[in-house]
Order: C-alpha cells, then sequence, then structure tokens
C-alpha cells in the first residue's frame, strides 16, 4: 500500500480516483472517516485534500447549532405531519428545495431528514415529525421531500431506519415485528424513497429489529436496504446509536455520529491489525463517505445551475411564504356545522379570540427538530394583521396550556364573559411545545391544563363558537358533540398564525386532509394492547394499523384518515376503470370531479384498493393513489390516478415475495377512507 504524501489533483473526481486515494491512505486515516470529528462534523484529510462535511437537523428547519433553541434565522416550517396533511407532493418538494437553501446558507451539506417513520400510536413522542399511518402516503411524501433537498445539492437523511415507532426505550427496545408487516408497513415507505429518490444518507434508527441492534442490523443494511433495494449511499447512525465495533461494520454502518470516535476509530484499528475484520469492510465505507463528500461538496464548487441563491439564503420572503402556504394546505378542517366557517367580516363585529394558543400558539415538537424561529406570528398576530380595526378584536388566555403554570386567576370566568359579548368566539387549544417530544412518549391524549374545561364553558356562552387545535398528534376531544366548527392547525411553523387567520376568515379554503387516524378514545386504537411495551415491544396489531385497524374491526374513528372539509363541496361522477388488465400492466382510473360549490377549493381525491378474494388475510382497502386538483366554482376537471403492480400486492412471507394473486379487485374513490365516493371492480389475470 503507497503512502505516497503527493495528493491527487481532484481525489474525489470519480470512482477511479477515489480508488487511488484509497491506495495512498493509511489505516488510521481511513478509519478516521467512519466516525465523526466532532458532533456534526465528518473528518478532514488535509493531507489527501478530503474536507469535512456538518450535518444538521432537520426535518423542517435548520438548526445548524448545537441547540436550536438558540435564536437562530433559519425558517421554521410546519412539521412533518403538516407536509403529509397537505397531500401536495409539488409543495413539499418546494419546501426541500428552500430547505436546502437554508442548510447550504448555514454551512452544512447533510439536512437530517425526512423522518418518514410510521405513526403506530397516538402516543408516541415524534409522531409530528413524521408522515402518517399509512406506508404509501409516507413514502410519497418521502420521495418529493428527498428530491427538493438534492436536487440544490445538500444531501438527506432518510430515518430512522427501521421501526422506530416510539420513543419509550428508544435506545434499547426491542421492535418485534413480523416480516409481512415489516415489508408492508414499516419498510415500504423507506423503499421507496430508497428507489425514486435515492437519498444520499439513511440514518439508522437507536432500537433494536428482531433482536438485532439496526446499527449492526446486517439484514437490514446489507440484506434488505443494499443487496434488495439497490442502496449506494452511506448509513449513518442515530446519534450515539453504535454499540459495538466488529458487528457494526459487518452489519453495514458506515458513519458513526457523533464524534469523535466510540466504537470505531482504535477500537476498529485493533480490530483489522488481529484480523477480526477484512481492511476490504473499512474500504466499502470509506468508498461510500468519500463518494458523499464528493456529492456534498462538488455541487457547492459548480455554478448555481437552477438558479438557486450560490450561497444560499435563509429566512427570505419567499421561504417565509412557503412555510405560510404549506401551513394553509395542511390545516384541517374538521368540522362546520352550520357552515359557521368562514368568519365574514360584515357578520362579526367583535371577536373573542380566547385560549392559551391564541397568543403564541405551538409551532412544534420537542427534541432535536425543535427550531427557534427568527420569529413567530401567534393566531392573535394573524388575526389582527388581517381584520385591522375593522372587527373589534379582544382577547383573553382563559388559562395555562401548562399543565404546571397556574392559570390567571378567574381567567375562564373573564373568557366566558368576553365570549358573551362578542358575536362570535374562537378558542385557541392545543399541547405546549415540547409536549409531544423526542425522547419521551405522551401519557394520554388529554389537552392540557384546564383547556378542556375553557372550552367546555365558552360553548355554552357563545353558539358561535370555533375551536382551533394546535397538536401534532391526536388529542382527546370531549367537547367534540357541542363544537359546532373544529380547524386543527397542527404545528404550523413560524407563518402559522397567518395562515390559520387565512382560513378562519376565508382568504383561503381548507384543503388539509389527516394523515392519521384521530380515535374516539385510546381503547380503540390498534396497538393499545401493546404500547409502550418494555424493552420488547410486540407489534401484535400486525399489519393492522390506522384505518387498515378502524376498518377491519368496523370501529368508528372520532375523525378518519383522510378527512378534511372544505368550504365548497364536490362531486365525482363518470368513474372509468378497465374491467381487467393483466397482473404487471398500469392500471389507470380516472374520474370527473366537479366543484358543485360557490368558492374555489381544493379537494384531495383518495384511490384505496380492496383485494376481495385473497389468501391471506389483507386489510379492507389500503390507499395506493391520491391526487389534489383546485377547482373554481362550477368547473369539472379529470382527474386520473395511475396504479401499478405493486399497488395490487401484498408481501407474502412463504415466498419472502410481493405477490399480486388473480382475481377481482376492488377500487374505492373517496374523499376521506371512510367517505367512498365511488367505486368500480377490476379483474387481474395472468
Ligand atoms: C437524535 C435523533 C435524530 C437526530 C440526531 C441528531 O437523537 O433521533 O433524529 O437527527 O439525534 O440530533
Amino acid at each position: 500500500m503507497t503512502t505516497n504524501s503527493e495528493t491527487i489533483s481532484n481525489p474525489l473526481g470519480d470512482d477511479l480516483q477515489i480508488g487511488e486515494l484509497l491506495k495512498r491512505m493509511t489505516l488510521a486515516e481511513k478509519v478516521s472517516l467512519l466516525s465523526g470529528q466532532d458532533r456534526w462534523h465528518t473528518a478532514t484529510l488535509e493531507r489527501h485534500g478530503i474536507p469535512s462535511i456538518v450535518m444538521t437537523d432537520g426535518p423542517h428547519g435548520v438548526r445548524a447549532n448545537e441547540d436550536g433553541r438558540i435564536k437562530g434565522r433559519a425558517t421554521s416550517f410546519p412539521t412533518g405531519v403538516s407536509m403529509a396533511s397537505c397531500w401536495d407532493l409539488e409543495l413539499v418538494e418546494e419546501v426541500g428545495a428552500a430547505l436546502a437553501e437554508e442548510t447550504r446558507a448555514l454551512g452544512c451539506n447533510v439536512l437530517l431528514g425526512p423522518c418518514v417513520n410510521i405513526v403506530r400510536h397516538p402516543l408516541a413522542g415524534r409522531n409530528f415529525e413524521s408522515y402518517s399511518e399509512d406506508p404509501y402516503l409516507a413514502g410519497r411524501t418521502g420521495v418529493v421531500y428527498v428530491r427538493g433537498l438534492q436536487s440544490r445539492g445538500i444531501g438527506a437523511s432518510l430515518k430512522h431506519f427501521a421501526c422506530n415507532n416510539q420513543e419509550t426505550e428508544r435506545r434499547r427496545g426491542d421492535s418485534q415485528v413480523d416480516e409481512r408487516t415489516l415489508r408492508e408497513i414499516y419498510l415500504a415507505q423507506f423503499e421507496m424513497v430508497v428507489k425514486e429518490a435515492q437519498p444520499w444518507t439513511v440514518m439508522c434508527s437507536y432500537n433494536r429489529v428482531n433482536g438485532e441492534y439496526s446499527s449492526q442490523n446486517d439484514r437490514l443494511l446489507n440484506q434488505i436496504l443494499r443487496a434488495e433495494w439497490g442502496f449506494d449511499g452511506i448509513v449513518v447512525s442515530d446519534w450515539g446509536a453504535n454499540h459495538t465495533t466488529i458487528e457494526s461494520v459487518q452489519g453495514g454502518l458506515d458513519l458513526e455520529m457523533p464524534g469523535p470516535a466510540r466504537w470505531y476509530g482504535d477500537l476498529l484499528i485493533e480490530a483489522i491489525a488481529t484480523w477480526q475484520i477484512d481492511e476490504e469492510a473499512i474500504d466499502r465505507a470509506v468508498r461510500r463517505i468519500l463518494r458523499l463528500v464528493r456529492a456534498c461538496t462538488g455541487q457547492q464548487q459548480s455554478e448555481s445551475t437552477d438558479g438557486i441563491l450560490p450561497e444560499g439564503a435563509v429566512n427570505i420572503s419567499a421561504h417565509q411564504l412557503l412555510a405560510r402556504r404549506l401551513a394553509q394546505e395542511s390545516i384541517v378542517l374538521l368540522k362546520n356545522d352550520g357552515n359557521i366557517l368562514p368568519l365574514r367580516e360584515e357578520d362579526n363585529h367583535s371577536l373573542a379570540i380566547i385560549g392559551p394558543m391564541a397568543g403564541v400558539g405551538s409551532i412544534g415538537g420537542g427534541g432535536s427538530s425543535f427550531l427557534e424561529p427568527p420569529y413567530r406570528v401567534s393566531p392573535l398576530d394573524g388575526l389582527k394583521t388581517r381584520l385591522g380595526d375593522r372587527v373589534a378584536i379582544h382577547y383573553e388566555p382563559g388559562c395555562s396550556s401548562s399543565t404546571y403554570q397556574r392559570s390567571p386567576q378567574n381567567g375562564i370566568a373573564q373568557a366566558v364573559e368576553l365570549a358573551h359579548q362578542c358575536e362570535a368566539a374562537l378558542v385557541f387549544v392545543g399541547l405546549p411545545e415540547g409536549h409531544e417530544s423526542e425522547g419521551y412518549d405522551r401519557q394520554d391524549m388529554e389537552l392540557t391544563g384546564a383547556q378542556n374545561e375553557l372550552v367546555r364553558e365558552v360553548l355554552k356562552a357563545n353558539p358561535r363558537t370555533v375551536v382551533i387545535v394546535y397538536a401534532g398528534s391526536p388529542v382527546a376531544l370531549p367537547w367534540v358533540g357541542e363544537a359546532p366548527a373544529i380547524l386543527l392547525a397542527h404545528y404550523p411553523g413560524q407563518e402559522g398564525g397567518h395562515a390559520v387567520a387565512d382560513v378562519l376568515l376565508g382568504n383561503v379554503n381548507p384543503s388539509g386532509k389527516l394523515s392519521v387516524t384521530w380515535p374516539k378514545r385510546l381503547q380503540d386504537t390498534p396497538a393499545y394492547a401493546n404500547f409502550p411495551g418494555g424493552r420488547a415491544v410486540r407489534y401484535g396489531e400486525g399489519i393492522f394499523v390506522g384505518y387498515r385497524y378502524y376498518d377491519y374491526k368496523d370501529i368508528e374513528p372520532l375523525f378518519a384518515f383522510g378527512h378534511g372539509l372544505s368550504y365548497t363541496q364536490f362531486t365525482y361522477t363518470d368513474l372509468q376503470l378497465p374491467t381487467k388488465a393483466k397482473i404487471g400492466d398500469q392500471v389507470t382510473v380516472t374520474l370527473n370531479i366537479t366543484n358543485s360549490g360557490n368558492v374555489t377549493g381544493k379537494e384531495i381525491i383518495q384511490a384505496y384498493v380492496r383485494d376481495v378474494d385473497s389468501s391471506l388475510v389483507r386489510p379492507v382497502k389500503e390507499l395506493k393513489g391520491f391526487a389534489k386538483v383546485e377547482l373554481a366554482p362550477g368547473e369539472t376537471k379529470i382527474v386520473s390516478i395511475s396504479l401499478n403492480q405493486r399497488s395490487f400486492a401484498f408481501y407474502d412471507p412463504q415466498r419472502g415475495d410481493w405477490i399480486v394473486e388473480p382475481g377481482i379487485f376492488e377500487l374505492l374513490i373517496g374523499s376521506s377512507s371512510r367517505d367512498i365516493r365511488a367505486s368500480a371492480k377490476i379483474e387481474l389475470t395472468l
């Protein structure tokens, strides 16, 4: 092995150059690349002209510093659950590109996201950061997020691979999942993103999967991720997730983070020196890391090609508007009896703005994804900005959202009095920042503090009351029957207050739809008997996660997966579907969507597949396509949704593959998973 100190002119130019470079590197230099230099940087090899690259959190804003709570400059976008609830793939791709520009502006190369873990249980701490209970929606959203990010030369880190579906015992818990459930529910979205967007990195999770830590899980990392799916990027550990030396290298872990080296470094050099590991195993990892360095830095050296700002841009008005758009598009109108919404200025000369979330709506959940933005717009700010002095706005917090802080003296009484006096009342409630968080799961679905009492009392005081909920996961709404209108804001980021005001006042017609089922009670939830488990977490519900469970058990949810109302109505007509097709042929379903109301609006048409007769039990229906369309009043558009072989397949553990059995399938086209507007059958033949 030559250790010629002369550097190669362009060491990362191509794989040949990288191969040449490897020959010149010492073992110590190679091994140094396999661990972080510090918490966020990979190693630098000056002798060979190899720069370090910088990783930073994500996924819905660039932290770029050790503690995201330091008032940063980066845009705080709505969180993952909002990116899925907008069902607008073009919009999410735009957000990915904007996040890339901000990542670059803050001197980083890899943004640690998207988080595509399945929402298995309402109480899991990071649901807000994740996308959905459905692998298809999670996968589609992850694909476009990664494409947007990497289109600007910033690497993604698809996380957390795999089965990180709770925070309790996350660092050592063992997710015990049968093969079919693993494939169909917990890996399917990762597979989609790896195959269709080629993320530059995949982050392995802390937990074990079927007894083996993800960080050294040869089956997950080498056999499935690489050999089966063709992943050619690097596997980076979650921070501190590496537990061993030999097993991790052999198991497929390329980069141990954070640095400095813990189980790699000297221990790895020792393992090679004593022939416990071949140096070739190291070389494979080093090659991948050098390719990542090339991808991250190579683009930065080239002229910016597609009009992006060469040095990136942070919190510019374009990104602020994008954050507002994403918040607008992901707000879900859960209920609107009597069309109390939108509020019309001419009907409301005075508004009672009530609740702890009115003054400072939560913008995100706790943990590594939290970002203190350059500014925040509360709902109160948003309404004042929109209404000016045309409508009298009066504010009473009513109570604290914290379970620890005391509520204002007679706060609820004052809020009730205000509600009496005004023509309408808007009650903003929700979970305070950090109540949902990385590192711990919630103990219940309850709203915190005296918020439920506040809502009940205000509802009694004024029948024209709207409740707006800030939460990244389902919460109990015990007053749901009394509230004529309920809006779900999720965690809408720094522009959330403007977006909520836009929707409440009708400047934006809400179009978001739930990416997670909202259950009536915790006992109805699929994983109720197996959550959070102990060190072993048995995924006893199998493939019946989310709506798959409620459908199969015929349990009525509070609000169904895919539910979301509009200020207008849509009619579905003229569904067209071939009556027969060969297995493997693309199948296209078309239908007409008409806006039969009197305001412009957007509809999300969902296509569910039902396998009428299958050899293995299957869910009643599964989401396999969707489209979001905007229609003016009276306008009709033809919507086309394409289905491929995988759309009809299930994973057969006996055959170790995805199978489509010939027979009858039903296409269910819905405005939600429980609001099916049209259906047709198709026979698939060999
Ligand atoms: C954390 C999170 C992961 C994050 C990483 C770096 O523990 O699990 O999502 O990207 O460490 O902060």
